[in-house]
């Protein structure tokens, strides 16, 4: 199963928002059928969206528009992975921007098994792994960078598990992170977000490995919730490690200057179809954490495994 792939000069996106239950595919005809796709997160995940927003410039370039303007429509799209930016600059100034998209698509799936490479080092035999949201193929074009790791470390023989947050409101580690460790075979368990401290303080978790949108002076960036697991496994001496490719980083700014994506209060209001608050409830719902350098162990990188700068 793909995440997405370029067909007949349009691009077909695995629509996460039906998983697990069907396996569709949202095709994009123009620049502005991409948008629509990363908004309402039938395509997320930083690596993903990077890649997805790549291929929507050359839709754009396909229809002979203008690519300034569609790049610039296209990072409005979601303000914090840095990837969206990052891979929209790259194939703007690029010679062909269809060549430059298909080229991402074949990097991003080399550096994750790069990212795995490193990352399975840290691995033991025997550790039960704890992760949050969906860092997995799903979220890149294939073999993630959180699950990527795990993914290594289960290929190479140690006998591990894993611990899934549900994530809520959008719930990725109990639809998509739980679903891509079944497909494989890997012992996985579904938590609630708020037992995650338990589960530690209860040592049934040895190790965290959670992705990032951003990773900047001082921090990263990842999805809300992040950063309650990142206190408590500083509380109880659990290594904290990130994985994400150099196309996450950003070297210049503060992680406090980051621009933290505020959703639509309905995800909150609504479990799924079913509504759990009375009407007239009132809603914050950022969609992402900001975690201090001094509480993570290692950033795990294609290049090996950084300190947080
Ligand atoms: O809102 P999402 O689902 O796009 O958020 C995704 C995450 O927070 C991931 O952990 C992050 O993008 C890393 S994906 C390899």
């Amino acid at each position: 199963m793909k995440t997405m792939y370029w067909k007949d000069n349009h691009l077909f996106l695995l629509d996460q928002t039906e998983l697990p239950d069907e396996i569709t595919y949202f095709e994009c005809k123009t620049y502005k059928d991409v948008i629509h796709a990363i908004k309402t997160m039938k395509v997320r995940g930083a690596p993903a969206i990077g890649v997805a927003a790549a291929f929507g410039m050359a839709l754009a370039e396909l229809a002979g528009e203008d690519l300034q303007k569609a790049g610039d429509e296209i990072k409005a799209a979601r303000p914090t992975a840095v990837n969206l930016f990052w891979a929209v600059d790259r194939v703007f100034n690029s010679d062909n921007v269809l060549d430059e998209a298909l080229k991402m698509y074949d990097e991003d799936i080399e550096t994750n098994k790069a990212i795995g490479k490193y990352g399975s080092t840290v691995i033991d035999n025997g550790d039960t792994i704890l992760t949050h949201c969906n860092a997995g193929a799903l979220a890149c074009v294939d073999y993630g960078t959180a699950l990527g790791v795990i993914r290594a470390a289960f290929h190479e023989g140690k006998k591990i598990k894993v611990i899934c947050d549900e994530t809520r409101p959008f719930c990725q580690g109990a639809r998509l992170s739980v679903f891509e460790m079944q497909q494989e075979n890997i012992p996985v368990k579904l938590i609630v977000d708020s037992a995650a401290g338990r589960m530690m303080q209860a040592g049934k978790v040895s190790k965290v490995i959670v992705g990032a949108d951003r990773v900047a002076k001082g921090g990263v960036a990842n999805k809300i919730g992040t950063l309650m697991v990142a206190l408590a496994a500083k509380r109880f001496n659990i290594p904290f490690y990130v994985a994400a490719p150099k196309s996450t980083f950003d070297f210049e700014n503060s992680i406090y200057d980051t621009e933290i994506e505020e959703r639509e209060p309905d995800e909150v209001l609504y479990f799924g179809e079913c509504r759990v608050a009375p009407e007239g409830t009132e809603v914050e719902n950022p969609s992402f954490d900001i975690v201090p350098g001094d509480l993570i162990t290692g950033i795990i990188t294609e290049e090996g495994i950084l300190e947080p700068f």
